[in-house]
């Protein structure tokens, strides 16, 4: 059975971009495989969110993660900082990491102009910290986006650091998982790319109705088609999409007819879309709603994936302490 491992940063709600485009499969995979899905809360310590934030975004999150299905029992459900092991692996990666490679890294490259007041550590070693949380379960599929994808290579290089280093077989070399077909990408408001957590781009999980027609009603379009099927725009292609996911297909066809017919008005499509995803997430709200409530489950849900989490990791660590040469006196 494949080990697979994922982790989402703590930062914001979920959208529906990743409750299509990942959490969907993620619950496809708990059943067939063996699956670690966590919160990544050291990860988050790169921006310095306040004590309180960092825990209610953290519980947050994972009553979102229990409410939209994942099942404790199958996978394992954890947070990261419930998983020392994972820091101790880190501290040894981060010894066969080096300067110049953990600099020419993209989105620390990123990081650093966003937040050029904080380039700490921490971000720069971004990526060994991942590798740890990957290699710390000996996973060998990870299910990432693109933006992941030099993360993942850069956790293969120290995975076979270590084992040449050591002269061991310990560790496997990740690779990505790819969705192929089932992956949906699930297009943003603001006219171009997928879905993110930026300004007016994304529609929660537990976004009220009222601040679903808003954003709806305010996402790009154009000044409306001028001849009979003409190519769409990428903004007006990303609201089709949208309504694809969303909407009945007789729906999309009506306002597909609409558009190749110089008829449309947008006003009236986005009035139907956002109805549509309305009805879709209100079930998913609520249950979010409860589970958010339920503290006492989340408590037990979290300690349940903590003793999960830790059978797999100890056994780790306590390997690679044996192969770096650490003996008990
Ligand atoms: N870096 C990932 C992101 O920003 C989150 C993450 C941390 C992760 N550790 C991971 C993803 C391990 C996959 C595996 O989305």
């Amino acid at each position: 059975m494949e080990t697979i491992l994922s982790g989402i940063r703590p930062t914001g709600n979920l959208h529906i971009g990743n409750y299509f485009g990942a959490l969907k499969n993620f619950i496809r995979l708990q059943e067939e495989h063996n699956c670690y899905f966590f919160i990544a809360d050291y990860h988050s310590l790169t921006t310095h969110p306040t004590p309180e934030n960092l825990h209610e975004s953290v519980k947050q999150v994972f009553a979102e993660y229990l409410a939209v299905g994942l099942d404790p029992e199958k996978a394992t459900l954890y947070i990261q900082s419930d998983l020392p092991e994972t820091i101790e692996l880190y501290l040894f990666l981060n010894m066969n990491a080096y300067l110049g490679e953990l600099q020419q890294c993209t989105s620390f490259k990123e990081k650093a102009r966003q937040q050029a007041n904080n380039i700490n550590a921490g971000l720069l070693t971004y990526p060994t910290l991942m590798a740890a949380d990957i290699l710390i379960h000996r996973a060998t599929k990870v299910p990432v986006g693109k933006d992941q994808q030099q993360h993942l290579e850069m956790t293969r290089d120290y995975a076979a650091r270590f084992n040449r280093l050591y002269k061991v077989d310990f560790f496997p070399e990740p690779q990505a998982y790819n969705f192929g077909q089932q992956l949906v990408k699930v297009p943003g408001l603001d006219g171009s790319g997928k879905m993110g957590k930026s300004e007016g781009n994304a529609i929660y999980l537990v976004d009220q109705p009222e601040v679903i027609r808003k954003k709806v009603m305010r996402a790009v379009t154009d000044s409306g088609p001028t001849e009979m099927n003409q190519p769409k725009v990428e903004a007006v292609q990303n609201l089709f999409m949208l309504m694809g996911i969303a909407s009945s297909p007789e729906t999309l066809a009506f306002f597909e007819e609409e558009y190749n017919n110089c008829r449309i008005r947008y006003g009236d499509m986005k009035k139907q879309l956002a109805e549509d995803i309305i009805t879709l997430l209100q079930p998913i709200r609520q249950k979010i709603e409860e589970m958010y409530r339920n503290s006492e489950y989340i408590s037990r849900m979290v300690k349940l994936g903590r003793e999960k989490a830790r059978a797999s990791a100890v056994p780790t660590i306590n390997e690679v302490r044996r192969i770096i040469g650490f003996k008990s006196f």
